[in-house]
């Protein structure tokens, strides 16, 4: 499986249940990466989708261990052991953990790829991913030239496991 996520200079990812900055290129990487593919996704970050609707286009896989939604378009999966069991049905390429920071945390290392928005600012976060430029496994292998959206500079970057587990 792979993650992808945009972070901050400091690996934030978010604050106050929020993005800390909607990138519309970004949001087109994102979609263009995952349609067709299965999302696996917290609580929290269900609820902070638009209208709090499933991602279109993509199996939506849920962790919970109480929400009850009753959305047929949803899987819900109350622990990982159950998430397992029901990722062993995919294709392992397409498959992508899309936050928050307590699945990415969870979920990092069964992951091969990551693919991050580096967003070269430092913003207010309460959410963080993993410094994955510390993890002696993990190399950065792709970097992007600078694209900008208004004043800000992001760059489009992919990591690689040297040591994934395999789920
Ligand atoms: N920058 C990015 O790319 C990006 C992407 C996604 C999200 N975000 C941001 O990240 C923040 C949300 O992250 P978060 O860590 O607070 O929340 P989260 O990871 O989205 O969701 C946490 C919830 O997921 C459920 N969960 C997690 N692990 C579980 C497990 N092993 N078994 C069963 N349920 C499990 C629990 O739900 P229950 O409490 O219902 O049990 C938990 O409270 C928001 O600010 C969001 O905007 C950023």
């Amino acid at each position: 499986m792979k993650a992808i996520l945009s972070a901050d200079l400091n690996w934030g990812i978010g604050c106050g249940g929020k993005l800390l900055q909607r990138v519309p290129e970004d949001m087109r990487f994102f979609m263009n990466m995952t349609s067709g593919k299965v999302v696996v996704m917290g609580r929290e970050t269900f609820e902070s989708l638009p209208g709090m609707q499933p991602l279109k286009d993509r199996v939506n896989i849920v962790l919970s261990t109480k929400a009850q939604f009753s959305d047929d378009r949803l899987i819900i999966c109350r622990s990982i052991d159950e998430l397992f069991k029901v990722l062993s049905k995919y294709d392992t390429n397409d498959i992508f953990v899309i936050g928050g920071e307590s699945v990415y945390t969870s979920l990092l290392p069964y992951c091969s790829e990551v693919y991050v928005t580096r967003l070269e600012k430092a913003f207010e976060a309460d959410r963080h991913f993993p410094d994955i430029d510390v993890l002696k496994n993990w190399k950065l292998v792709t970097e992007s030239d600078q694209h900008f959206y208004k004043d800000l500079s992001f760059r489009f970057l992919s990591y690689a496991n040297s040591l994934v587990i395999s789920v």
